[in-house]
C-alpha cells in the first residue's frame, strides 16, 4: 500500500435550512495514496462535491465544515493560514469542477486562461507560459493547438472544453487531480478519452486521482479504490475489484445492480433504478439512512450507529447485517 497523500477523518458539511442546522455530509472519512486513484460514487446529493471541496476549503460560504482532521502531503489542510492555503489550491491541488462553463471566463481565449495559470501559480514569465500553454494543449489532445490557443470557451466542443479544463488542473503538475464527474456530460467515446487522459496524466505527472462519477462503470474501470457515498455517509470503502466482485452494502450492490449491461440480444439496456429516494438534506434519520430502501432491513438498522466495519483486507462498511452474506 502507498504512503497517504491525502487523509480526512470525520468530515462533517452543515447548511442553514428552515432555521435548523441540516447535515450533508456526516463524519465521512477516506485517503487517498500517493499515485493512487480513488473514486467516490454515488447517487445526486450523497455529498460527493462537498467532500471534494473540502480538501481545499473552498465550501459554499453558507456551509459549514468541520473533521477531525484533513491532512494533505503531510500538512494539516484545517490550520493553513490565508497564504498557504492560495498556495495549496494553487499549486498542490488540481481540481476539474463539476461544470466547465462555470470555471472557464468566456471573455478569454483559453490558451490564454492556460497561460494565465501558469504564470500566477507556476511564476512563469510571459513567453514561457505561452510555449508551455501550447505543449498542454498538445498533451492534452487537442488538434492544432496554435489554433486552439486563440479560441474562446463557447467555440469548443465540450470534450474539447474538459481537456482545457483538465490542461488547467494539471499544469502546475498537482500531486492530486480533483477530478468531479469530469466525463458525465460528454458522450461515451469521449468519455473514454478524457478518462484515458487522466490515467496517462497520473502515470507522467505521477500524481493522485480523486474521481468522482455516480457512475460505477466509470469508477471501475479506472480506480484503485472507491468510496461509496449515500445520504453524506461514506457507507463502504476499498479495493474497487473487491467492492465490484463481492459488495458488502446493500446500497453498494444496489448501485452495482443498476450499471447498464448486455443483453443477450447485444443490447443496452438499463436496468430498473433503485426503488425509493434518498433522505433529503435536512431531513432528521435516524440510524442508517438507507434503511426505507433496503431489502435487508430490520427493526435494528432504524437506532444503529454508523460504524465502519472491518469485511476484508482494506475493506469496510457500515451495514453489520450483510457481514459474512456474499450474495
Ligand atoms: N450551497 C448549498 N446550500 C445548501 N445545500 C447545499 C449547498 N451545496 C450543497 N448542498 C446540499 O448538500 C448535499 C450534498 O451536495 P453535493 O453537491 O456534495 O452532492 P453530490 O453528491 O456532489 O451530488 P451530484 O451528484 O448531484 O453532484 C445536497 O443535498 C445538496 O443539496
Ligand atoms: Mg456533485
Amino acid at each position: 500500500m502507498s504512503d497517504s497523500l491525502l487523509h480526512i477523518e470525520n468530515l462533517r458539511v452543515a447548511f442553514r435550512h428552515g432555521g435548523r442546522n441540516a447535515v450533508a455530509v456526516h463524519g465521512a472519512s477516506l485517503d487517498v495514496g500517493a499515485g493512487e486513484v480513488v473514486g467516490l460514487v454515488g447517487e445526486s446529493g450523497s455529498g460527493k462535491s462537498l467532500t471534494c471541496r473540502s480538501v481545499i476549503r473552498m465550501l459554499p460560504p453558507e456551509g459549514a465544515m468541520s473533521a477531525n482532521q484533513i491532512v494533505f502531503d503531510g500538512h494539516d489542510v484545517l490550520a493553513m493560514d490565508r497564504a498557504a492555503l492560495r498556495a495549496h489550491r494553487a499549486r498542490s491541488v488540481g481540481m476539474i469542477f463539476q461544470d466547465p462553463f462555470s470555471c472557464l471566463d468566456p471573455t478569454k481565449r483559453v490558451g490564454e486562461q492556460i497561460a494565465e495559470t501558469l504564470r500566477v501559480n507556476a511564476g512563469l514569465d510571459r513567453a514561457a507560459a505561452k510555449s508551455q500553454a501550447l505543449t498542454l494543449l498538445e498533451d492534452v489532445g487537442i488538434a492544432s493547438p496554435d489554433r486552439r490557443y486563440l479560441s474562446y470557451p463557447h467555440e469548443l466542443s465540450g470534450g474539447m472544453r474538459q481537456r482545457v479544463m483538465i490542461a488547467i488542473a494539471v499544469a502546475t503538475k498537482p500531486k492530486l487531480l480533483i477530478a468531479d464527474e469530469a466525463t458525465t456530460a460528454l458522450d461515451v467515446t469521449t468519455q473514454a478519452q478524457i478518462l484515458s487522459l487522466i490515467q496517462r496524466l497520473r502515470r507522467e505527472i505521477g500524481m493522485s486521482v480523486l474521481l468522482v462519477s455516480h457512475d460505477f462503470g466509470v469508477i471501475a474501470q479506472v480506480c484503485d479504490r472507491v468510496a461509496v457515498m449515500y445520504g453524506g455517509y461514506v457507507v463502504e470503502f476499498g479495493p474497487v475489484e473487491d467492492i465490484c466482485t463481492r459488495p458488502q452494502h446493500p446500497y453498494t450492490r444496489a448501485l452495482l445492480d443498476s450499471i447498464p449491461s448486455l443483453e443477450s440480444a447485444g443490447q443496452r439496456v438499463r436496468r430498473a433504478g433503485i426503488p425509493g429516494q434518498p433522505p433529503s438534506l435536512g431531513e432528521v434519520t435516524t440510524g442508517c439512512p438507507f434503511v426505507d430502501r433496503c431489502t435487508y432491513a430490520s427493526d435494528p438498522c432504524r437506532t444503529m450507529e454508523m460504524v465502519m466495519l472491518e469485511v476484508g483486507r482494506g475493506h469496510t462498511s457500515a451495514c453489520p447485517v450483510t457481514i459474512g452474506n456474499r450474495s
